[in-house]
């Protein structure tokens, strides 16, 4: 919510805006529930339902769908033509009810909900501890929902930034080879294997919750061949290289901080002279001013809900220390919505060391 400038903000105006914030919290548990029930499901594919006619479909009670069906017209995200007939508000079908869809905002609010309410119910603790509960080794439904909450940015560097980099395609269509670091459950990978059918695809993660997965993933599509899964670090996926291209999605601010260097220090030894690093993550503000800009609204928000991860999320100094640090030049940065940073960088075509 934008607060009005300076002296006419009123006691009012702050207190409603915390209001707007508890209206959030009841608005994502109403989409916690109308995820697990199905109730989006049903609405995208019966439109226009009473709550008696979902309620019938599900085997649920009348009575609580109906004042779901009232709170989410209520939050918009139903819309209603005849009083008490429902169907999805505009394009919630994809938003809500299309796992797998490049909008679907599911799996991150059920990292919410599933997670984020446990995590920070212990953060109390942590405050006084320290303690961190890393990302790594929890069960197979989170890394599920990791992989839905990242799947737009996963498409974006599939289907589009890799592809329109001249370098990267002419290689892998000539049969060369990527990289994939934190591939999380390989949806990536499966992307890529359709986009560069020539390519030779590796993922290196050092989750076994994730590379069990990811290797069950690539098992199912039958791309066992042409897609490999390694458990270890980017030194361990050397030799299967040199790599074309090595790309990150969301990994980044995952990384230990005192590991980062050496991590994008062997992404730049893995690549062939040439080859590029694409990476796709968040950026920490560094000034107030940069705190409250829109931009920063995402990283603000990770920053927050990864505190009891152990994350640190970098900033734009500390990317380009450690891009410097492992020898790219003039890499390419760029920002995308509420925070998503994208940063593209080449390896020399020859090599001083870093
Ligand atoms: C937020 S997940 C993102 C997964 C996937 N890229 C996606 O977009 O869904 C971060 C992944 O990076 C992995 N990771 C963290 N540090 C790593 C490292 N040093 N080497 C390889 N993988 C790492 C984590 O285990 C996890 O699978």
């Amino acid at each position: 919510m934008d607060l009005p400038a300076g002296p006419a903000l009123t006691a009012d105006d702050q207190a409603a805006r915390i209001f707007a914030w508890r209206r959030g919290f009841n608005a994502t548990w109403l989409i916690d529930l109308g995820i697990k029930l199905s109730l989006f499901a049903d609405l995208a594919a019966h439109p226009a339902s009473t709550p008696a006619a979902i309620a019938g479909r599900l085997g649920l009670k009348q009575r609580h769908v109906e004042i779901w069906c009232q709170t989410a017209y209520a939050f918009e995200l139903l819309e209603a033509a005849t009083e008490g007939v429902f169907s999805l508000a505009p394009f919630m079908d994809q938003v809500l009810a299309s796992p797998g869809h490049p909008r679907y905002v599911g799996g991150y609010v059920q990292l919410g909900t599933d997670y984020a309410t446990e995590d920070f119910r212990a953060l109390r603790a942590a405050f006084a501890t320290g303690e961190d509960k890393p990302f790594q080794g929890r069960d197979d439904q989170f890394s599920r929902h990791v992989a839905d909450a990242t799947y737009g940015l996963q498409w974006l560097s599939a289907r589009k930034l890799l592809p329109e980099i001249p370098a990267v395609k002419a290689a892998l269509d000539a049969g060369g080879a990527l990289l994939e670091v934190g591939p999380g459950s390989a949806r990536q990978l499966l992307m890529l294997a359709k986009v560069f059918p020539q390519a030779r695809l590796v993922g290196v993660d050092i989750d076994p919750v994730g590379v069990r997965i990811a290797r069950d993933t690539v098992a199912r599509a039958g791309l066992t061949e042409r897609i490999s899964i390694l458990e270890g670090t980017v030194e361990d996926a050397a030799s299967a290289g040199p790599f074309a291209a090595v790309v990150m999605v969301e990994v980044l601010h995952e990384i230990r901080q005192d590991l980062r260097a050496g991590v994008i220090a062997a992404c730049g030894q893995a690549l062939m002279p040439g080859g590029w690093l694409l990476v796709i993550d968040e950026t920490y503000p560094e000034t107030l001013q940069e705190l409250r800009a829109p931009e920063s609204r995402f990283a603000v928000q990770t920053g927050f809900e990864e505190l009891h991860w152990g994350n640190v999320i970098p900033t734009r100094r500390e990317q380009l220390a450690l891009l410097a640090a492992a020898g790219f030049a003039a890499p390419e940065i760029s920002v995308m919505g509420e925070g998503f940073t994208i940063i593209q960088a080449q390896r020399p075509a020859k090599q001083t060391s870093p």
